[in-house]
């Protein structure tokens, strides 16, 4: 491919990304943009999505909605059905974690609603305008520790919140997976995974030393001095979505996960368990209240 030719990749296309007026959501957005894309923005302030709309290629938009909620998500998905009538790519980036254990409006643990409750719903509400696109894709983010395995009954912390590797946010991470997997089957759509690596965005400024497990909250202290210097790579954290969304080479290929530089990796074993898979998949539906 030439340097012409990248640059057109995404001409014609829509893509909305999710948590996209900072952090690696804009750097997607960025990259997807210099593709040629129409890229839509959204973030929760009116101020800093104009400024990063302003700030991105002509032709991108900014909506702003709280994705926390479901009376966001559907907000969210109304206004976009009203001014597109398709969507070639949607990329659920937003995500992060949260402790102690919170409920959203909706009475939802706080870390699933983000990572894992929103791209379900967000895709299904969608849906309609993905299959009036001819190859649409989803993307859907995970983090870097495997969750180990799932517990159907502690889905949203409600047994145990925070643990050895299993807290919360992993588990959640390891959820969206079994989500995704459940999710490549429908009809009409790609959805695949991408795993970003490590950058010092906005959400990792803000989270506290206690939303992670016992064992790494010694190092935190070490992280907030050396991650502005070593982890400010934002574009290459984008890199895995940005090949998901984009790559010619990706096209028609669904249910698979991509680690931090863009290359096809195994499912976690826990992601390979159908219980688990469905048991995600049934508490979405139920929470979320749509269906594909
Ligand atoms: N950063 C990492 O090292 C890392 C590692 C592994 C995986 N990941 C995953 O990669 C993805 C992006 O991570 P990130 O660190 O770039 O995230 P981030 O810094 O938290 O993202 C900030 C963006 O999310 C928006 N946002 C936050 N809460 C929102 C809400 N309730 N509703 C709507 N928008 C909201 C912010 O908008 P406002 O303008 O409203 O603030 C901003 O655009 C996430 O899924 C994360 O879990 C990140």
């Amino acid at each position: 491919m030439t340097p012409g030719d990248k640059e057109t990749l995404m001409h014609g296309k829509t893509v909305l990304v999710t948590g996209s007026t900072g952090g690696i959501g804009k750097e997607t957005a960025r990259a997807l943009a210099a593709r040629g894309a129409r890229v839509i923005l959204v973030g929760r302030d009116r101020a800093r999505a104009d400024a990063a709309a302003r700030e991105l290629a002509s032709g991108t938009t900014a909506v702003t909605a709280d994705l926390s909620t479901l009376a966001g998500l559907r907000a969210l998905a109304a206004e976009v059905r009203a001014r597109h009538d398709r969507l070639d790519v949607l990329v659920n980036n937003l995500g992060g974690m949260t402790a102690p254990r919170t409920l959203t409006a909706d009475g939802v643990e706080t870390t699933f609603a983000a990572n894992v409750l929103a791209p379900y719903t967000l895709t299904c509400l969608l849906l309609p305008l993905l299959r009036a696109a001819p190859a649409a894709r989803v993307v859907n983010l995970t983090g870097g520790i495997p969750g180990g395995p799932l517990d159907p009954a502690n889905l949203q912390g409600e047994k145990r919140y925070l643990g050895w590797t299993f807290s919360q946010y992993n588990h959640a991470k390891t959820a969206v997976m079994a989500m995704s997997r459940r999710f490549a089957a429908v009809d009409g759509v790609s959805v695949n995974v991408a795993y970003p690596g490590h950058a010092y965005t906005p959400g990792n400024r803000a989270t506290t030393a206690a939303a992670f497990p016992y064992a790494y909250r010694p190092v935190v202290p070490v992280v907030r001095l050396l991650g502005p210097r070593l982890l400010n790579d934002f574009a290459k954290a984008a890199r895995s979505s940005v090949h998901l969304a984009s790559s010619p080479e990706m096209e028609g290929v669904t249910g698979v996960y991509v680690d931090a530089k863009a290359k096809r990796a195994p499912w976690p074993a826990s992601v390979l368990d159908e219980r688990a898979c469905d048991a995600v998949w049934d508490l979405c539906a139920r929470l979320g209240g749509v269906a594909p």
